[in-house]
């Protein structure tokens, strides 16, 4: 099979230039303007751009948490991602306290194997270090290729685990060639705050946001920047939020150490007055919380200074039956939001399009980054020769506006309804398939594969 993308512009983080693509079997044969090569189809990409397929090194698919599954499984999951031009996903596998981590691979692979639509990898959550963990560590990296290990600093009594354990896994994954990543946010204080507003009879969800101030992540994100530095291990920390977090990495950059930050498209776009709908706040109950105006501005500065290096989604649906288990209690709301397949329109249309960033930034933010950190550059995260051609051609005048009523996440409301966005997905190639077709899908469930990836300490 081979496919010719014909007269488009083509973009990566580094390049931006008029030409044609041709791919052969799962990878980019040759780039080149006016390619004269016989291809069994042609996809003519005059007026749109040709970009690196998008990689979302945060989600949540088929989920156990909070008492429930996040609505997605690994089939619509990877899926709307590719509906949305993201032709790679890293989940996250969750250890079990008081269990093994390859008990916990088992689980997950039960549910993906064979079921993903798009390639797909895993983190993996270390929510109990002990001595028999700290032995898996190796083998995860090289058995299994699974290279990043997730830790959380909040969610006691299930996820947390606390600093002692941290450090003890730092120092485990530094010699293995890992990296540790983080949801950096602390737990105690929140969980006194949950506490004390249910005390006193605050139960709707603006109480969610009330509960977890800035301090609380900005205190939590400095000390895994300590950590790290004390250790020497690479870090990277998942769903940063706030201007008083990325000081933080900003004040540890200064000592120059290697700390990773990703930032999600809602908290660039949306803040907290959303909480403010009475219960359909509910819909953006999400852990970090949105925040403030002021928040926004020093995260888009922080894309465009290099502090922040990747725009995931955190994409960890429910559905409105769900998100109704808390409707008299805001700490029993499932967190998490909708986002998969937003995430590269509405970063193209909000900060491209709106002169925020570079198109060359975008393609950074959204797909090279994450490959490169996550050890899959360069087969993954750019057009080149010997690339996996996995691309994604998006029109940059296309009008549309995001529902629920046409979007393909299970879930049945949009955190975006009605948000008209400029730049559509018109095709997108996975492997070397032309998957998505003016939004009609050409591949099946099972096509989406495993991508084991490389230690990280050969790629930064
Ligand atoms: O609210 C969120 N973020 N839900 C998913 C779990 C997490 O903390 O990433
Ligand atoms: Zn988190
Ligand atoms: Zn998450």
């Amino acid at each position: 099979m081979s496919i010719l993308i014909k007269n488009g512009r083509i973009v990566t983080a580094s390049d931006d230039y008029h030409g044609d693509v041709y791919i052969e079997g799962e990878k980019i044969h040759s780039i080149g303007a006016n390619l004269n090569i016989e291809a069994d189809q042609i996809i003519d990409a005059a007026g749109m751009l040709v970009l690196p397929g998008g990689i979302d090194p945060h989600v949540h698919l088929d989920m156990p948490f909070m008492g429930t599954f996040s609505s997605d499984d690994y089939a619509s999951g990877t899926l709307a991602a590719l509906h949305g031009g993201t032709t790679m996903v890293i989940d996250f596998v969750l250890q079990t306290q008081g269990k093994s981590l390859r008990h916990a691979l088992n689980q997950w692979q039960g549910r993906s194997n064979g079921n993903c639509y798009g390639d797909y990898s895993f983190h993996m959550a270390v929510t109990d270090f002990n001595e028999e963990t700290a032995k898996e560590v190796k083998e995860m990296i090289e058995e299994e290729g699974i290279t990043s290990f997730k830790t959380f600093m909040a969610y006691k009594g299930a996820l947390m685990i606390d600093d002692g354990q941290m450090v003890g896994l730092m120092k485990e994954v530094k010699k293995q060639g890992g990296m540790v990543t983080v949801h950096a946010t602390n737990g105690d204080m929140i969980d006194a705050l949950i506490a004390k507003h249910r005390s006193e009879g605050k139960l709707s969800p603006l109480y969610h946001y009330l509960s977890q101030p800035e301090i609380t992540e900005a205190e939590a994100s400095g000390r895994f920047c300590d950590m790290a530095e004390y250790t020497d291990v690479p870090g990277y920390i998942v769903h940063m939020t706030c201007e008083g977090a990325l000081n933080e990495v900003r004040h540890a950059c200064r000592r120059n150490q290697k700390m990773f930050v990703e930032t999600c498209i809602q908290y660039l776009i949306l803040d907290a007055s959303l909480y403010e709908k009475d219960f359909e706040g509910a819909k953006w109950v999400m852990s970090p919380p949105l925040r403030e105006k002021k928040d926004q501005k020093a995260l888009w500065a922080g894309l465009n200074q290099g502090l922040i290096q990747v725009v995931g989604t955190d994409h960890c649906p429910f559905k409105w039956e769900q998100k109704l288990m808390g409707k008299d209690d805001f700490s029993k709301i499932p967190n998490g939001h909708p986002a998969i397949e937003n995430r590269m329109e509405l970063l193209y249309s909000e900060g491209v399009n709106k002169g925020k960033i570079s198109i060359n930034k975008y393609v950074e933010v959204t797909s090279t980054n994450p490959a490169k950190i996550f050890g899959m550059y360069p087969q993954k995260g750019c057009i080149a020769i010997g690339s996996d051609a996995d691309i994604l051609v998006l029109d940059p005048n296309e009008q549309h506006t995001l529902s629920a009523d046409s979007h393909h996440m299970n879930v049945d409301y949009s955190g975006y309804e009605g948000w008209k966005v400029s730049g559509k997905c018109k095709h997108v190639i996975l492997r070397g398939k032309h998957a998505i077709e003016n939004g009609k899908v050409h591949i099946q469930k099972g096509y989406g594969k495993f991508v084991k990836r490389n230690k990280v300490s050969k790629i930064i």
